[in-house]
């Protein structure tokens, strides 16, 4: 947020910014869930609903998570949420006590360990090594739990570095979690954006549901950012809680959301396959066009839309002392939008967003390049 403000003022100054700063898919929203919505302010669908949700989209959600990933939850085990970002909010809130400690695996989305420290609880980082592509084991998390750990958070595929934590990896994570009675939190909102495998929900295995809080998101899946949009699944209790916290705050999602969310969920997924295969085109070029840079290494992102180059070879060089001070020259001497790696819990990379033009990628990956190599 604070790389697009500064890359906003540049552009109101007039300056053409190839811009790889936004989490978001370029696309349109699909039309099919655009007139839903619309045929829904039409018939004047505009009053509160139910706090959860309105039945038929719980039910929804319920059912095409089941479709694709095997899992088995019942409607009252759900609850549709302002942006899958409320959902998060709301499970640490109702599931961490202050001083409780929350396993969090690096490099991280920054919202994770900010609503962690919010809540009062204690976050507990979770190193990987990029050389084996950031992979979390369940050895590793078992390193971290004490008596006092509440939670482990999962983001597969993760942002900022595309990594997928593999069925197996996945399976004896949720064994460690449910044997211990510590809750996982598996945020599900790159889940369809998987390049390499077929993608896995670990809502599947339902026998650990009660230790369970998959949360999901159709901002990713179906290019809704703007409209907030999302969910979570878990034990009947939880959601309980969840829907009971979302009451005395946003109440419902926005009617009319709900009514575009069912047409997204129950509809034709073919623009959910059409958007990954047009995201895996987008990750080869971007790819191929980084290794055109000298001495700038990159892990091949198995999942979501974000490359996490390593620029360490550029540090010390130029007077720039960190990847903060390389995105921000970068942003005013080069005019390229990146997100700097410290917002994620490591000092030696960039985040670039890949849903963008050919033209995009070529031209900024230029710049990079021209920067760099000028320090
Ligand atoms: C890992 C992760 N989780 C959750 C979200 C938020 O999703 P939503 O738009 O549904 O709130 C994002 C958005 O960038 C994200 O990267």
């Amino acid at each position: 947020m604070a790389v697009a403000a500064e890359a906003a003022k540049l552009k109101a100054a007039g300056v053409s910014l190839m811009d790889f700063g936004a989490g978001e898919p370029h696309f349109p929203t699909p039309r099919h869930i655009k007139d839903a919505a619309i045929a829904a302010i039409e018939a004047n669908f505009t009053r509160y609903t139910v706090v959860p949700g309105i039945p038929e989209l719980r039910k929804a959600i319920v059912e095409r998570h089941a479709c694709d990933f095997g899992s088995d939850y019942a409607v009252d085990e759900t609850v549709f949420t302002s942006g899958e970002k409320l959902a998060l909010f709301n499970a640490i809130q109702v599931l961490v006590e202050h001083g409780d400690e929350v396993i969090l695996p690096v490099p991280y989305w920054v919202s994770f360990k900010d609503i962690i420290q919010y809540a009062g609880g204690t976050v507990v980082y979770l190193e990987t090594e990029e050389a084996e592509s950031f992979r979390i084991t369940a050895e590793a998390i078992e390193r971290l739990i004490t008596p006092k750990t509440k939670a482990i958070i999962l983001n597969s595929p993760s942002n900022p570095a595309g990594n997928v934590i593999d069925e197996a990896d996945l399976e004896r994570i949720v064994h460690v979690a449910h044997e211990r009675g510590i809750y996982l939190i598996l945020d599900e909102c790159y889940v369809y954006l998987n390049y390499e495998s077929k993608p896995v929900s670990a809502g599947k295995f339902a026998w650990a549901k009660e230790h369970m809080i998959v949360l999901g998101s159709l901002s990713k899946t179906y290019a809704m950012t703007g409209w907030r949009a999302g969910y979570a699944l878990g034990p009947k209790k939880v959601v309980a809680n969840l829907s009971k916290l979302q009451s005395q705050s946003t109440s419902n999602a926005t009617s009319f959301v709900q009514k575009g969310a069912l047409a997204a969920l129950a509809g034709s997924q073919q623009c959910v396959e059409e958007f990954r295969a047009e995201f895996k085109l987008l990750r080869d070029y971007i790819i191929d066009a980084l290794k055109t840079i000298p001495e700038v290494t990159c892990t091949v992102p198995a999942g979501a839309f974000y490359v996490y180059p390593n620029v360490s070879a550029y540090i010390g060089r130029g007077g720039i002392n960190s990847a903060t001070e390389l995105a921000t020259r970068l942003l005013h001497e080069g005019h390229v939008v990146a997100v700097p790696g410290e917002a994620f819990g490591t000092s030696h990379h960039i985040r670039l967003s890949y849903p963008v033009t050919r033209e995009t990628i070529d031209e900024g990956v230029r710049r990079m390049k021209s920067f760099l190599l000028g320090l």
